[in-house]
């Protein structure tokens, strides 16, 4: 073997003469590789969560497909991998539970092969966290390859959005406003390609922070997945994670405290989902940079959302790549020095070089900084009384008008106990009333569902009242909207105040002093407390005990307690 191709990790499977070497290759060459494929070229991984269960990745094989073209040209090897798939829209009792066990998946699957660098195939929400946390933990070079967003939605002459849309017909159906008829009509003219949702939700919202954190090509989030110009994306990617091999570009030299800067402030521009929030926290646990809540709160707070794209606006991601794409938006943010310049990415180049030419075709879509979508987008983060620990609120979803509001509790102790309240006519509700979910937090639900943006009583809605302050330690989908206070910490099953309200409590919420209140004495507070219990979730044994027993609250970032950190790819022992 030459000398300049020993170096990689796996020379070490594939460059020996021995018996081990034999092994190795033997069975590999059932798949029909010629002979110089083993000399000791990089070895690529293909990490796909394609899955037909989950819809938004099941073009992935294919995609998968022109990655290897590229890192075949390029002079690597390509190895395709499986790993478990999370599709938020089956998967009961929500994906983000099992967030943390894929991750495991990858790390180990990376670690325990000859693997020297990686492209991570991904998609639906949590699947490109998952995805960046496990390689993270190994600390291999990866680059992001997303299965990019669907094509809009139409329904009857106009654009309609993934998941923003159903919220809205669902609550038109229980007003009247909208027929069983049409709303099953809608069905299929909602998610008509192949893609992730293309509202500006999680995965849109996870593909723009790969991309802005470095680990992606420029206008991976953008791009549809039925562009063709997606295809060129991954084959370049096949091509450029070769390069990444030879240059030992790993994951830990671009994830620095600056990408995560810069990141946190596209999640202001692009008004991006809160679950960002949780995942960059977990991030930064895999690869030991200190982030936290309050870094959010001020990194993002002076940011304005530019976007105008669905939840908190009126177009989508086709919209927005046809705009000009993430590029544009952080050339914005460089032009307004509120980007760190020098990061690196996975290209080789720095932030600033990628997107400082970048074109802006449509500032409908992609406003300036002087007609902002919303003035102060970013995530807003509460703490008080009822939030120790810290609360988030996405401001560019919210509605003006409740930023400073006092109210009394309706409190719901459960998901259950919601929905059957809820319906219930002699509910004693007004515009006025908070809604307070309790123990859907990461232990209580557990893993934390998005069930933080509670439907609204029918007889509010039939008064058109469309928004009401929501408070809960649950999450809300990045495809919904309205003034929803989530992530609230510590969780209700863990003790956290939350769990102490009652119903008819008064709680304050006052976003400029980023303040969320429980209006209630300290020794009646106390008093309740003495006779609290905890419901943890009942299933005994699995992966849910695991779960149960070691993720860590939100503000922390969900992670499982033992799998924060970089273990490094490097295993010792043979298999035989
Ligand atoms: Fe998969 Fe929205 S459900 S991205
Ligand atoms: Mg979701």
């Amino acid at each position: 073997m030459p000398e300049d191709k020993k170096k990689f990790r796996s020379a070490s499977w594939f460059g020996r003469t021995d018996k081990d070497g034999f092994l190795h290759r033997s069975w590999m060459r059932n798949q029909g590789f010629p002979d110089d494929v083993f000399d000791g070229r990089p070895v690529i991984g293909i990490c796909n969560t394609w899955s037909e269960l989950t819809p938004c990745n099941a073009h992935l094989r294919a995609l998968a497909e022109r990655v290897k073209r590229g890192v075949w040209e390029a002079g690597g090897l390509p190895l395709e991998f499986p790993v478990m798939s999370t599709g938020e829209t089956n998967m009961r009792p929500t994906a983000m539970l099992f967030r943390n066990l894929v991750s495991m998946d990858v790390e180990e699957s990376i670690r325990a092969n000859p693997i020297d660098g990686v492209v991570l195939m991904c998609g639906c929400d949590k699947t490109t966290p998952s995805l960046i946390m496990g390689a993270a933990s190994c600390d291999v070079p990866a680059i992001v390859v997303s299965g990019g967003p669907m094509l809009n939605g139409k329904f009857r002459g106009r654009d309609i959005g993934s998941g923003t849309d159903v919220w809205r017909f669902s609550e038109d159906l229980k007003t009247g406003k909208m027929t069983q008829l049409e709303f099953t009509e809608a069905e299929s003219c909602m998610h008509r390609s192949a893609g992730h949702c293309m509202t500006m939700g999680t995965a849109s919202t996870m593909g723009s922070m790969a991309e802005s954190l470095g680990l992606a090509l420029p206008f991976n989030s953008t791009i549809p997945a039925v562009d063709s110009r997606r295809s060129v994306l991954a084959h370049l990617a096949g091509r450029r994670i070769v390069e990444m091999v030879k240059e030992d570009l790993r994951i830990s030299k671009i994830l620095k405290k600056e990408a995560f800067e810069n990141a946190i402030r596209v999640n202001g521009v692009i008004g991006g989902s809160t679950n960002a929030v949780i995942h960059l926290l977990a991030f930064a646990g895999r690869v030991g940079i200190p982030l936290t809540l309050d870094d959010w709160d001020r990194l993002g707070r002076d940011v304005p959302t530019l976007i105008d794209l669905m939840p908190s606006g009126r177009f989508l991601m086709e919209d927005f790549y046809y705009a000009g794409g993430l590029p544009a938006a952080i050339r914005a943010l460089g032009e307004h020095d509120l980007l760190h310049k020098d990061a690196l990415t996975v290209n080789g180049k720095t932030i600033w070089e990628n997107c400082k030419e970048a074109p802006n075709w449509n500032r409908e879509v992609i406003r300036d900084f002087e007609n902002p979508l919303v003035a102060h987008g970013g995530v807003a983060v509460l703490r008080g009384s009822l939030a120790p620990d810290g609360a988030v609120l996405k401001p560019s979803a919210a509605s003006p008008h409740l930023m400073r509001h006092r109210g009394p509790a309706v409190v719901f102790e459960t998901i259950e106990h919601y929905h059957e309240r809820i319906l219930d006519p002699d509910l004693v509700v007004d515009e006025n009333s908070i809604l307070v979910l309790k123990n859907c937090g990461p232990k209580g639900y557990p893993g934390m569902a998005e069930v933080g943006n509670m439907g609204l009583p029918p007889k509010l809605l039939e008064r058109g009242i469309t928004d009401i302050v929501r408070i809960s330690d649950a999450r809300m989908s990045g495809t919904a909207y309205g003034t929803v206070v989530l992530h609230v910490c510590p969780e209700a099953a863990v003790g956290g105040p939350l769990a102490l309200v009652e119903e008819g409590d008064m709680i304050e919420l006052d976003v400029e002093a980023r303040r969320l209140h429980l209006d209630v004495p300290a020794e009646e507070l106390e008093r309740r407390r003495a006779s609290w219990k905890p419901s943890l979730p009942t299933m005994k044994g699995g992966y849910q005990q695991l779960y149960v027993e070691h993720v860590m609250q939100a503000s922390e970032g969900a992670d499982l307690d033992f799998l924060v950190g970089c273990r490094g790819a490097t295993v010792t022992r043979e298999s035989h």
